[in-house]
């Protein structure tokens, strides 16, 4: 009786649906009326699960996903069976396929949950013989579904453009030709750096204390102090104010640099991250990543700067992230220990593409035509076309890691940077992989490289920091 209900209310569903629709769906509609497939349409929006849905987009296989929907809204438990029902997938040329329009959210959210659980990174409403299924894309990239369905023609998640890495005008164009300006002893080892826009350098400490250099003259000219101790990474606020933090507390102080004569600390942020690395975002929202930690939590969190406040939280990478760059449409890539680098859609906290490599990835950067640049813990550099998920390029070259401080970069003239652990930094032609220039043996490994406002580089390694031409 209940199931007649169910199957009536999909009729007048479909055929709201229907009508809408262009007639060349006609006949695969028809067919796929009768056995009743898309059951899970009925059951999950009766019971509106949409919401339940958007907390799971991260699940990974069937198990993991339905009890996942189960625990965000009990009443949405049927729904998750039927999404993994296999009497409700539609065959077309001898393959299975959960049937999937992608003008309607939930079908779009469902054929996600429904990949996942696949154990694919996402899955996305397409179609194929101008029938609308259900499409996976697997951890490589490659979709899990058969050639009939790979060879179409279907519109990549985003396009090249969208790839552009965020270069905010203010961003000099950066020069490099191997040759040393400036040349700073430093005492207390390698600790991280942040460029200011005036010209000063943001140095950390192995105590309390941020150092804050004049880099013309080289020296000290101020010192932020307070009771946490190793401050690890910083970022800039939109308005000027330090974000520093100091991982080991997992804490965050927000410091206003205006104030010279008087208190600057403005605000403090505790988290629940052993921070490792932060990005700041559009609209001052922070990006967070962290290292090794006992209880294996490597989620990248995005905190509102303001509050501490959590936004989103990243999940799917397995050890410490070293990276995040922020995209032009606000989305993020990190790369990670866990080999892989990931691009994520900064909406709904999903993974839309996953690269994974032979070995821990440390840095990473964009060319201009939206080509990803990984740089390995073996000193290789791979350049993928994220498109076609296809290496292009392994540059081979030099001898140790690549740092994994932003130790890659592009230069004004398209040409690629290296720095590494083997005390060399490399100038590339990313086009066909020639060294067109290696720096001098250093007297130590390259463990991070920034720009200056001036658009010269600036390294840093446990002796000194170097000023490049
Ligand atoms: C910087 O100065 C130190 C000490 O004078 C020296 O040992 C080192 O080779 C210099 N580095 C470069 C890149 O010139
Ligand atoms: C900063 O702190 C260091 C270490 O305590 C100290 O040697 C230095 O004089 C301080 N510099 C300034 C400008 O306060
Ligand atoms: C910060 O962490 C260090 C350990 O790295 C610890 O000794 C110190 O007490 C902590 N400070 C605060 C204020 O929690
Ligand atoms: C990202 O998520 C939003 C909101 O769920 C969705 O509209 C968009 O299509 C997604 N983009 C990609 C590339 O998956
Ligand atoms: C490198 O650049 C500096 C500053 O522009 C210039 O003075 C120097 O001659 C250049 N050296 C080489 C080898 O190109």
């Amino acid at each position: 009786m209940f199931k007649s209900f169910i199957f009536c209310a999909f009729l007048v569903i479909w055929t709201i649906t229907e009508v809408k629709s262009e007639s060349s769906r006609k006949d695969f509609i028809d067919g796929f009326r009768k056995d009743n497939s898309r059951y899970w349409l009925i059951s999950c929006t009766l019971s509106g699960c949409s919401f339940a849905f958007s907390s799971c987009m991260n699940c990974y296989g069937e198990r993991g996903c339905k009890s996942c929907i189960s625990l965000s809204k009990p009443e949405c438990s049927v729904c998750a069976d039927d999404i993994y029902n296999k009497d409700d997938l539609e065959t077309i040329d001898g393959n299975e396929y959960l049937i999937c329009d992608s003008g309607d959210p939930i079908q779009s959210k469902v054929c996600h949950l429904y990949c996942r659980g696949q154990y694919a990174q996402s899955g996305q409403c397409v179609r194929v013989n101008n029938l609308p299924i259900c499409k996976c894309s697997s951890d490589s990239g490659s979709f899990t579904t058969d050639s009939t369905v790979s060879t179409q023609t279907t519109p990549p998640a985003y396009s090249t453009t969208t790839l552009q890495s965020t270069s905010s005008p203010n961003i000099p164009s950066i020069y490099f030709n191997g040759t040393v300006k400036q040349n700073i002893s430093i005492s207390d080892w390698y600790q991280r750096i942040l460029p200011l826009p005036n010209g000063d350098l943001v140095r950390g400490s192995r105590r309390n204390l941020i150092e804050i250099w004049d880099l013309q003259k080289g020296i000290i000219k101020r010192n932020l102090t307070s009771v946490y101790s190793i401050p690890n990474v910083f970022g800039l606020l939109s308005n000027g104010d330090l974000v520093a933090g100091y991982g080991n507390n997992k804490t965050l102080l927000v410091w206003d640099l205006k104030i010279t004569n008087g208190e600057p600390l403005k605000r403090t942020i505790q988290t629940n991250e052993e921070i490792w690395c932060l990005t700041v975002l559009k609209y001052d929202d922070l990006a967070i990543c962290q290292s090794w930690n006992s209880y294996d939590d490597y989620d990248i969190m995005i905190r509102d700067s303001q509050n501490g406040l959590i936004k989103n939280k990243l999940v799917g990478h397995l050890s410490t992230v070293y990276q995040i760059i922020e995209l032009s449409n606000g989305n993020l890539v990190s790369c990670s220990d866990d080999k892989t680098v990931k691009v994520w859609n900064i909406s709904n906290g999903a993974v839309i593409k996953s690269i994974t490599h032979v070995m821990s990835v440390r840095s990473i950067a964009f060319l201009p035509n939206g080509n990803l640049v990984s740089g390995l813990e073996d000193g290789t550099i791979n350049i993928w076309n994220l498109e076609t998920n296809q290496l292009i390029k392994n540059l081979i070259g030099h001898t140790n890691s690549i740092c994994y401080n932003n130790c890659l970069h592009i230069l004004a003239n398209g040409d690629l940077l290296s720095a590494s652990h083997d005390k060399t930094m490399q100038v590339w032609n990313p086009i066909d992989g020639t060294v067109k220039f290696k720096s001098p043996l250093q007297k130590d490994r390259f463990l991070q490289l920034a720009v200056l406002p001036s658009g010269n580089f600036i390294s840093s390694s446990r002796y000194e920091l170097i000023v490049w031409n």
